[in-house]
């Protein structure tokens, strides 16, 4: 696992925007696995930037969903679908048709899932999955406790995770759905490339778990670790209890520029 230590989650954003910036150069209908939430919206601003400024080409890389909330109805504001098609579909110039996400208002929410599962894994595999991370260790919404080989698949969300994303929902946590699809934790490691942001010191003890504590269930961004190239973006709050953050940083500061993320 490489772990990058930035000034703010603007220069995360930033980084990050450029390695896709690269992927979708050397492959043009390259799969981005997306995430939501606060924390990647700096990447696609960045991303965004570039493409306004002809800088890379987006119009035929494909995008895929990490996750969605189960019994929002179509179109609701804050289903991930519709937060996707807003801050990246349209952004990025990407025709709506070039992206892939569960269905969380299906009638059959298990056949869904599996039927995901499945589209996932006969587009030829996710390039690069962007993850953010939640206070209790989650990645996607696989929760504390999922399986490390979970597939794609209903889950519960913690209250916390309820409470988390309130902000969403006017702080009203009694709208915030307590169901996700969520990609399996399993189905998440087969993309070729992981990268994870974290921002802000809310999230300091979920990195340092994630990033040097013991490969646990309890804690499944700690998966990570299993990855053969996974990336860890961390701007310095959320950087503030890793015991390696020297190392870190003299480790990415030695690295030849070419080599990228
Ligand atoms: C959302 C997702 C979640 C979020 C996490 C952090 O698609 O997969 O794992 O990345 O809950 O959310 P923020 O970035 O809002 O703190």
């Amino acid at each position: 696992m490489e772990v990058v230590i930035v000034p703010d989650a603007k220069a995360g954003g930033e980084l990050i925007a450029e390695a896709m910036a690269a992927l979708i150069r050397r492959k043009p209908d390259a799969l981005l696995g997306v995430a939501t939430g606060s924390t990647p919206l700096p990447i696609y601003e960045a991303l965004a930037a570039k493409v306004a400024a002809g800088a890379v080409d987006a119009s035929t890389a494909r995008i895929c969903q990490l996750d969605e909330y189960v019994g929002l109805p179509q179109g609701h504001p804050e289903s991930y679908r519709s937060v996707v098609l807003r801050e990246v579909v349209e952004p990025l110039g990407l025709t709506p048709s070039s992206f892939m996400g569960p269905d969380g208002s299906a009638a059959d929410v298990q056949a869904a899932c599996e039927a995901y599962d499945q589209a996932l894994a006969a587009s030829g595999g996710v390039d690069l999955q962007l993850l953010g991370i939640g206070t209790d260790g989650h990645i996607g919404f696989n929760e504390p406790c999922s399986s490390l080989s979970s597939r794609t698949r209903i889950k519960t969300l913690t209250n916390q995770t309820r409470v988390d994303n309130a902000r969403f929902f006017d702080n009203d946590i009694e709208q915030v759905p307590h169901h996700v699809i969520t990609q399996g934790i399993g189905t998440i490691l087969e993309a070729r490339h992981l990268v994870l942001l974290a921002t802000g010191e809310g999230k300091a003890d979920a990195v340092a778990a994630t990033v040097e504590g013991p490969l646990s269930a309890l804690v499944p961004a700690s998966a990570l670790q299993l990855h053969r190239h996974a990336t860890v973006v961390v701007d310095e709050a959320a950087a503030s209890k890793l015991k390696l953050a020297e190392y870190f940083r003299a480790t990415f500061a030695a690295k030849p520029e070419w080599q990228g993320l």
